[in-house]
């Protein structure tokens, strides 16, 4: 058994052959099929905390997500701001990902503790060197929030869950996150025209990346 570089230390995240979330994956009604194909180890609460991390200079915080989170969650995710962009998960959908070894669902904290959203990575457990921010809202838009966060969340990826290549999918019309993302360093590799149907309207989805030398801290 292998494991995994920068988390290999405390021995806390063991390798195996974990079931990715497929290419197809990623968003809408394609979650849930994910979600019930993802299984492996699994992490107790206590052993993810080890995750809590502050992003030097900025007020931003993050902190595995508990179950008496769900209601914020679901509520952000829900929101007429933000529900055109990110998949729609059950509540059930998010307690198995709290509960799934190979992914940590975190929520975002200003100072004081109030949350100001949340993300999901999925392959910290996997040893193939790729980790996909599966979804990333925030509730206190324009702030700054979104750009720490990320900055964390690459931070994160590299230097602590040893990856290679960190991506993620974002819909095409979401101009807001793809700026975002462009600026902190992510690389657009390409576009999957009309690739999932939201009410009813077909929309294509750009997958972009960071590799690890592409990444400043
Ligand atoms: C996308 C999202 C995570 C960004 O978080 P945020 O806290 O609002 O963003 P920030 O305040 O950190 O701003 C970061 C950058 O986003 C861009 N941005 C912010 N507001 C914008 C707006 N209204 N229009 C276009 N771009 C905008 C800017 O480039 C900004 O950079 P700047 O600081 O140089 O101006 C957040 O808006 C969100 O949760 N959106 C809905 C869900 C979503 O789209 N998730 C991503 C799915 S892939």
């Amino acid at each position: 058994m292998q494991t995994r570089s920068g988390v290999s230390a405390k021995g806390r995240y063991l390798t195996e052959a974990f079931p990715l979330i497929p290419e197809a994956n990623a968003l809408g009604s394609a979650d849930r099929g994910c979600l019930e194909m993802l299984g492996g180890i699994r992490l107790s609460l206590e052993e993810k905390s080890g995750l809590i991390r502050e992003v030097e200079g900025t007020p931003l915080r993050v902190r595995p997500t508990s179950e008496s989170d769900i209601d914020y969650v679901l509520e952000a995710e829900r929101n007429e701001e933000n529900r055109p962009y990110v998949g729609q998960w059950t509540q059930e959908a998010h307690v198995a990902a709290i509960g799934n070894g190979d992914m940590a669902h975190l929520i975002l904290e200003a100072p004081g503790g109030r949350r100001v959203g949340y993300a999901i990575l999925v392959g910290i457990a996997a040893a193939d060197g790729k980790l996909q921010l599966q979804r990333i809202v925030v509730t206190e838009k324009g702030e700054g929030y979104g750009r720490q966060a990320l900055q964390l969340l690459k931070r994160m990826a590299f230097s602590e869950f040893g990856a290679h290549r960190f991506w993620l999918r974002v819909r095409a019309r979401n101009q807001r996150a793809r700026r975002l993302y462009l600026s902190e360093g992510f690389v657009e590799e390409g576009t999957s025209r009309d690739s999932i149907l939201v009410d009813g309207r077909y929309e294509s989805i750009i997958t972009l990346s960071i590799l690890r030398q592409e990444y400043r801290p």
